[in-house]
C-alpha cells in the first residue's frame, strides 16, 4: 500500500454488526480508519487491531457537539476522509405504528436521519475544501418500499435516500453523496426484526469482503445515485 492508494474513511457505527466487519477489511486493505460507536470497549478493540491505522472515539451520533468534535480532531491531525460511510443505525421494535413509544420512534429518527445530517455537516466543510470525496449514507430496501411494522424504520430510512439526493445537488463537482442500500445480512438490527431466521441470511465477514471493495469504489460519477451493494457484485 502506498500514499497513493491509501484512503481515509470516516465511519460511524464501526464497533457492532456492519460497521465492524467493514472496518475489519479496511484496516486489513491497510487503509487509515476514523471510527466512532458508543461501546468505548468494542473501539478499544478496534483500536488494538488497527494501531496507528485507527483514530477512534467514543460519539453518540445523535449530538452535534459529539459528532463535531471528533470530525474536527480528526480533520487537524490530517484525517480529512477521502471516504465517509455513516454507517450507524437503529431500528424500531417490530409494531404497528400507533404502538410504537413516542420516545422510540423519535430516537430511531434521530439515529438514521440526524445522525446522518450531524456526520455530513462534520465532514463535508474539510472534504469541499480539498475538492474531493464521497458521502455515503447507510440506505435500505426499507427506504426504498415499505413494510408493515417498521414504519419509524421506513420513515427513516426514505429520509436518507432524500437526504443524500438533495446533498448530491449541493456538492461541487468532483465529489458524490450516494445512498447506499447494503443488502440483507445477519447482523444484531436483522436479528431485532427477524429474530433466529436471520441466521439464514449472509454474515457480516463475507458481506465485508464484497462491501469494502464496493465502497472504496465509488467515485464522482456516482453522485446522486442511489445504489445497492449487491448490484456491484463481481460476476465471475
Ligand atoms: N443488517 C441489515 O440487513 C441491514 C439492511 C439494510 C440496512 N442496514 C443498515 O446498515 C447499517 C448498519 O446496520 P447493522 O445491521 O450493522 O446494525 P447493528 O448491528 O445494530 O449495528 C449498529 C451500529 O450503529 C451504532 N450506533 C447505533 N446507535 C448509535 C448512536 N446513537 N451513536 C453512534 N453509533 C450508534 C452501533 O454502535 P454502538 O452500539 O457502539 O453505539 C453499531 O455499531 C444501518 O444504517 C442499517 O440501517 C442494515
Amino acid at each position: 500500500m502506498n500514499d497513493e492508494t491509501q484512503r481515509t474513511v470516516a465511519l460511524t457505527g464501526a464497533t457492532r454488526g456492519l460497521g465492524r466487519a467493514l472496518a475489519e477489511r479496511l484496516l486489513e486493505g491497510g487503509h487509515r480508519l476514523v471510527a466512532c460507536g458508543r461501546s468505548e470497549a468494542l473501539l478499544q478493540e478496534l483500536e488494538r487491531l488497527g494501531g496507528d491505522q485507527v483514530f477512534a472515539r467514543v460519539v453518540d451520533i445523535r449530538s452535534w457537539g459529539e459528532v463535531d468534535a471528533w470530525a474536527t480532531e480528526a480533520c487537524s491531525r490530517g484525517l480529512v476522509p477521502d471516504l465517509v460511510i455513516a454507517n450507524a443505525g437503529k431500528i424500531n421494535d417490530p409494531a404497528p405504528l400507533w404502538e410504537v413509544p413516542a420516545a422510540e420512534f423519535d430516537a430511531v429518527l434521530a439515529v438514521n436521519v440526524s445522525g446522518v445530517a450531524n456526520t455530513v455537516r462534520a465532514f463535508a466543510p474539510s472534504m469541499i475544501k480539498r475538492g474531493s470525496g464521497v458521502l455515503a449514507g447507510l440506505s435500505s430496501g426499507w427506504g426504498r418500499f415499505a413494510s408493515p411494522d417498521v414504519a419509524p424504520y421506513c420513515a427513516s430510512k426514505f429520509a436518507v435516500e432524500g437526504l443524500i439526493s438533495a446533498l448530491s445537488q449541493e456538492l461541487p463537482e468532483g465529489m458524490a453523496a450516494v445512498a447506499v442500500g447494503p443488502g440483507v445480512i445477519d447482523t444484531g438490527m436483522l436479528r431485532q426484526v427477524r429474530g433466529e431466521a436471520a441466521g439464514d441470511c449472509e454474515t457480516p465477514a463475507a458481506w465485508s469482503r464484497r462491501a469494502a471493495p464496493f465502497f472504496l469504489g465509488l467515485g464522482a460519477a456516482d453522485n446522486g445515485t442511489s445504489i445497492s451493494v449487491s448490484a456491484r457484485e463481481d460476476p465471475s
